[in-house]
């Protein structure tokens, strides 16, 4: 019988320090009623000292995921790691997540595809699993956004909606008759390259990195918010639909929709448009902000704990994000 993939198992960390958003009305000129009515957040993490990277945050989440799945570290046969923040600029945060776990020489990929990147990375591990290359991968989505955001008036429209934390899930073969991984849907459009980025440092430009770069702040996120909103609000509930439509289901069918949190108005504008109940929409920007890779597989985690999903549930994804990306899945638990 044909290979079919599943998710078997999940888990997530978050570091302890909470910044609320009278945090970071104290460090530059924002309110917490802006940023709630903008976007839903109430607080972010933040790493709690310099030294931890998105791999570090990774590892208890892989450990839980671990556990969870019911399977050792040394059943680990490749690692696919997203992020935006890996811990250097090279290598990938993947070789030192394989080395944390003590994995040495198991494949380790990282997806460079921002809001995308845990459904991106999910794609490529269904494909590994159902052609019989790999049979435990670890999907690890990760981000330190704290120390590459600009916590100034200038960076401001940017530095509210990030923070830092990591969610990890084990897919494997498929055990039970309906379970699996059933539609993964990946989309790209380069357009959009530079309506959310960081420009520097460039390998295009000598050097990559100049004074004139750091004063004009080019090393941080910069985002035409309006340009992103629009277009998420769009693609999103298309891609929701089209992977709908592959797995012929029908949006009553689905139990829970973990959306990527950029914003909850974006969030409740894309279910509004899909007509699922309310209730059946995962949210927790509103404690964690953007972690960007990290926000699918949180939800995951989270949810599966909480008793939302559990054996049988039909879950449906949606995410964009920078590149521009977008993507979207369906999964049976
Ligand atoms: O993961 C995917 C990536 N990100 C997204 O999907 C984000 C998509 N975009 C958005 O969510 C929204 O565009 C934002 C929440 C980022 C911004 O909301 P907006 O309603 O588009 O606001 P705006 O950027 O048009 O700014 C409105 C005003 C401006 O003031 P003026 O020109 O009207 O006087 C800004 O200067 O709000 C001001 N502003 C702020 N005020 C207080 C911008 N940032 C802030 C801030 N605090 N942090």
């Amino acid at each position: 019988m044909a290979k079919r993939a599943a998710i078997l198992g999940s888990g997530h960390y978050l570091p302890s320090r909470v910044v609320t958003n009278d945090d970071l009305a104290a460090m530059f000129e924002t309110s917490d009623e802006w940023i709630v009515q903008r976007t839903g957040i109430k607080e972010r993490r933040f790493i709690e000292h310099d030294g931890i990277g998105a791999s570090d945050l990774a590892l208890p989440a892989a450990k839980m995921a671990l556990e969870q799945a019911g399977r050792e570290v040394r059943d680990v046969d490749a690692i696919i790691f997203a992020t935006l923040s890996p811990d250097v600029y090279f290598p990938g945060a993947g070789c030192y997540l394989g080395h944390k776990l003590g994995l040495g020489g198991v494949p380790a990929l990282d997806v460079r595809n921002q809001c995308s990147g845990f459904l991106y990375s999910l794609s490529v591990a269904d494909a590994w699993i159902r052609a019989g290359v790999y049979r435990n991968v670890l999907i690890a989505g990760a981000e330190v956004h704290s120390t590459g955001i600009e916590l100034t008036d200038r960076g401001r429209d940017v530095a509210v909606l990030f923070g830092d934390g990591a969610g990890c899930v084990l897919v494997g073969e498929a055990s039970g008759e309906s379970e699996g991984i059933k539609v993964v849907e990946l989309h790209a459009d380069g357009v959009g390259a530079e309506e959310l980025w960081v420009e520097a440092p460039a390998s295009r430009r000598i050097p990559r990195l100049t004074e004139a770069m750091l004063d004009e702040g080019r090393h941080y996120p910069q985002m035409n918010g309006r340009q992103v909103f629009r277009w998420a609000t769009e693609k999103m509930p298309e891609v929701a639909k089209s992977v709908l439509g592959k797995a012929g289901l029908g949006i009553e069918d689905v139990d829970l929709f973990i959306p990527h949190q950029a914003n909850m108005r974006i969030n409740q504008m894309v279910a509004a448009r899909l007509g699922i109940a309310e209730d059946k929409v995962v949210h927790n920007i509103q404690r964690y902000g953007n972690t960007t890779a990290a926000t699918i597989p949180i939800g995951i985690s989270e949810s599966w704990r909480e008793g939302k999903l559990g054996a049988g549930s039909r879950v449906l994804f949606s995410a964009f994000g920078a590149g521009f990306t977008w993507a979207g899945a369906v999964v049976e638990f």
